[in-house]
Formats: C-alpha cells, sequence, structure tokens
C-alpha cells in the first residue's frame, strides 16, 4: 500500500528526532507542505530548523498540543499529523511526573480528537520500545503487553492506549512505531551519548549509573527517521511497528567508544549512584519493519564517529545548552556512588 499528503503536521518538530524528520522530508519529499507545532521546552530549539526558515512550504507555530482549539485548527489545515511531541527524559520524569502525563497522555489524545475530526488520512504515534518495559531476555513483538516503570515510559504507553482506542471506537486511521535509543546531532544533551561526548570534550567525568551495565539498542538518527517515514507511506492503517538494529550496547561500552574516538583517558569514567527503576535491558524484534524493507543503514561505530564530530564541529549549538537550568538539572540528578 501506498499513501501520498500534501500537508502534514508535525507536532513535536523542534526536538531532536522531529527536526530530523523535518529535514529528511525537505529533502525526500520536497512537495510535501510542512506544519512544525512545537512548545519549544528546554529541548525544543528553533536552531535545529533555522535552515528551513522563510522556506516556502515550511511554516513554525510555536504552541502546546495540550491547547485543543489550536490543534483543532491547525489539524483543519493538514491530511495527516506525526506526533513527536512529548516530554522524553527519564531522569526528569523521575522528578516532574506530571509534565509528562499532561503533554505525553493528554496531549496525544487531544491530536487524536483533531485528526479523527477532521478525517485526516492518518495519525502516526512516535511511540518507544520503553512502552514494553525491562525485558532481561528475549525480545519485545509488537504484540507483547506493556510493562512500563518509569512515569516517562508509563505516559507514552498511557498516550498509546488512547490512540489504539480512539482507532478502535472512532476509526482513527493510527500508526505506531516504536523506536529504539536514538543518537545523532541535534540532541538535547542529557541523554546518555550526549552527556558522554560534551563531557569529554571538556574532560568532565563522564557518568555512568551503577555499573554501567544496562544495554540498549542504538540507533542512528537517520534511519530512526527513515522507518518513521515508511511506515507512515507504505504500512497498513492499526499496525505497530519496532524499529531497532537488534544491536546490544552497554552504557560501559559507550562510554568506552566515545573516549577511543576522542582519545581521552578511561579515567574519566565516573560509576554514579543508579536510577531508580533502572530498566536493565530493552530489545526488540524487528522482523515487522524489516518485512517492509527497512533496515539499518549506519553501523554504531560509523553513527557514533559522526555524532562526536558533529558536537565538536557545533559547540555553539550545545554550549549554550549547558547552563543555567541544565546545570541546577544536573546536580539533582547525579549523586556520587554510595558503596
Ligand atoms: P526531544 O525531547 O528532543 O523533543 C521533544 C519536542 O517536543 C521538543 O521540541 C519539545 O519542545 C516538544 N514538546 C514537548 N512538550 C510539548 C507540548 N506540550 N506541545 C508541543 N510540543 C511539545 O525528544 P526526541 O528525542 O526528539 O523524541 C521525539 C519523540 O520520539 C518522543 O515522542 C519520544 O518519546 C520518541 N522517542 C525518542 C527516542 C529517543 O531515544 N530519543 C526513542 C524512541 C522514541
Ligand atoms: P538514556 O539516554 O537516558 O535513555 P533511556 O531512556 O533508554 O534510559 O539512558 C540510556 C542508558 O544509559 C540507560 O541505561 C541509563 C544510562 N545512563 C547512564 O548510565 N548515565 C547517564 O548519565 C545517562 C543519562 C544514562
Amino acid at each position: 500500500m501506498t499513501r501520498s499528503f500534501k500537508r502534514l503536521l508535525i507536532a513535536g518538530g523542534a526536538g531532536f528526532i522531529g527536526s530530523h524528520f523535518v529535514r529528511y522530508l525537505r529533502a525526500a519529499r520536497s512537495d510535501v507542505e510542512i506544519t512544525v507545532l512545537d512548545k519549544l521546552t528546554y529541548a525544543g530549539n528553533l536552531a535545529n530548523l533555522v535552515d528551513f526558515e522563510g522556506q516556502a512550504g515550511y511554516r513554525f507555530v510555536h504552541g502546546d498540543i495540550c491547547d485543543a482549539e489550536l490543534v483543532d485548527s491547525l489539524a483543519a489545515q493538514a491530511d495527516a499529523i506525526v506526533n513527536f511531541a512529548a516530554e522524553t527524559h527519564v531522569d526528569r520524569s523521575l522528578m516532574d511526573p506530571f509534565a509528562f502525563i499532561e503533554t505525553d497522555v493528554r496531549g496525544t489524545a487531544v491530536l487524536c480528537e483533531a485528526a479523527r475530526k477532521h478525517d485526516h488520512q492518518a495519525f502516526l504515534l512516535v511511540s518507544t520500545d520503553e512502552v514494553y518495559g525491562e525485558v532481561r531476555q528475549g525480545r519485545s513483538e509488537e504484540d507483547d503487553v506493556f510493562r512500563p516503570r518509569s512515569p516517562y515510559s508509563a505516559s507514552k504507553a498511557a498516550g498509546e492506549h488512547i490512540a489504539h482506542a480512539y482507532a478502535a471506537s472512532f476509526g482513527l486511521p493510527l500508526l505506531v512505531t516504536r523506536g529504539s535509543n536514538t543518537y545523532g546531532p541535534f540532541q538535547y544533551p542529557e541523554k546518555l551519548i550526549p552527556v558522554l561526548i560534551t563531557n569529554a570534550i571538556d574532560d568532565l567525568r563522564l557518568p555512568l549509573y551503577n555499573d554501567g551495565s544496562a544495554v540498549r539498542d542504538y540507533l542512528f538518527v537517520d534511519d530512526h527517521c527513515r522507518g518513521i517515514d515508511q511506515v507512515l507511506h507504505e504500512a497498513p492503517s492499526g499496525s505497530v511497528f519496532n524499529i531497532g538494529t537488534g544491536a546490544e550496547t552497554s552504557g560501559l561500552q559507550v562510554a568506552e567508544a566515545v573516549l577511543e574516538i576522542m582519545a581521552k583517558p578511561r579515567s574519566l569514567i565516573e560509576f554514579v549512584a543508579d536510577r531508580p527503576g533502572h530498566d536493565y535491558r530493552y530489545a526488540l524484534d524487528v522482523a515487522r519493519i524489516t518485512a517492509l524493507g527497512w533496515e539499518p543503514q549506519v553501523t554504531f561505530a560509523d553513527g557514533l564517529q559522526r555524532t562526536v564530530r558533529w558536537y565538536q564541529d557545533h559547540p555553539e549549538w550545545w554550549r549554550p545548552l549547558k547552563s543555567g537550568e541544565y546545570w541546577e538539572y544536573y546536580r539533582r540528578n547525579y549523586r556520587p556512588l554510595v558503596s
């Protein structure tokens, strides 16, 4: 099946993955008119979208996905919504769960309602592998039950449940992608990889929770965006897709790889107190998206090199972010390992 769109509403398009998705669309589907709706929280950044400012077929609207009136008026001018907008960082969700419940649950519901009212061709919810919860063994398949364990993953799971309810009850043409840990340029320096890289540039400690053994499937952002695009245009309505590489990398392996690329000493690694409720392993079964014809094109070694180089070359992007509120958050989050 193939779908095409004239006008897409991209919610959360000023964040990390959303802005890469806008870049992907401008290059691959230049005829599509794009409206980005973004609240510009601490994680949203117009610098991510500066290349498109003033271009025909692109506009930015500053606003909240929880604002039903605004969302309704923008949905009236679109034929599909892709939702990236969310509070996204697990550690922050432990400090302020309600911000996550508001945006990731209620905001998702507001978008579903607008998409249904305006008879959209598709509503694509960008979800996460974290909805499955920790998987000690085996791999999560799309039909597995949700066992989220952090306020972030529980809010994403609840938002997904609302979207599935809209599909079942009102015929919302829902598509869901559950991507794994994504990395690349323009990622706010609170997630593991940009924290490690920007700290290493400044010879600061590289904090690893507990013993650094927790495993993730690190996915380069361009591969993730191509997967979302493929699902949006080719997947049958109502389908859900895991997107990941199938590889497993521990935090310690990531830190060692960053230090090796940057020729910095291993002594920069610091083991710190564990994240409460830390999920020690996520692993996805990716047979379904593979059958759709998608596969990752960027290896972890290559993607990490490219990402390190980008942060080294773009201090003007990340240095202003690491100030004031950031260091307050940082001090609150990272505590020395108590033995
Ligand atoms: P991000 O934190 O970089 O960006 C989120 C964006 O949403 C920001 O621009 C922010 O301003 C905006 N936003 C937040 N609340 C909003 C609101 N109420 N209204 C409008 N805009 C709002 O996040 P990201 O890493 O780019 O993640 C994008 C999506 O992908 C999220 O839904 C996340 O759950 C999902 N995801 C992320 C990863 C990952 O590893 N980063 C992996 C899988 C899935
Ligand atoms: P993170 O990037 O926050 O993503 P996730 O949403 O998957 O937790 O963390 C990735 C992994 O790295 C996770 O196991 C927690 C760990 N981690 C650290 O060890 N140190 C850090 O400073 C951060 C941010 C994460």
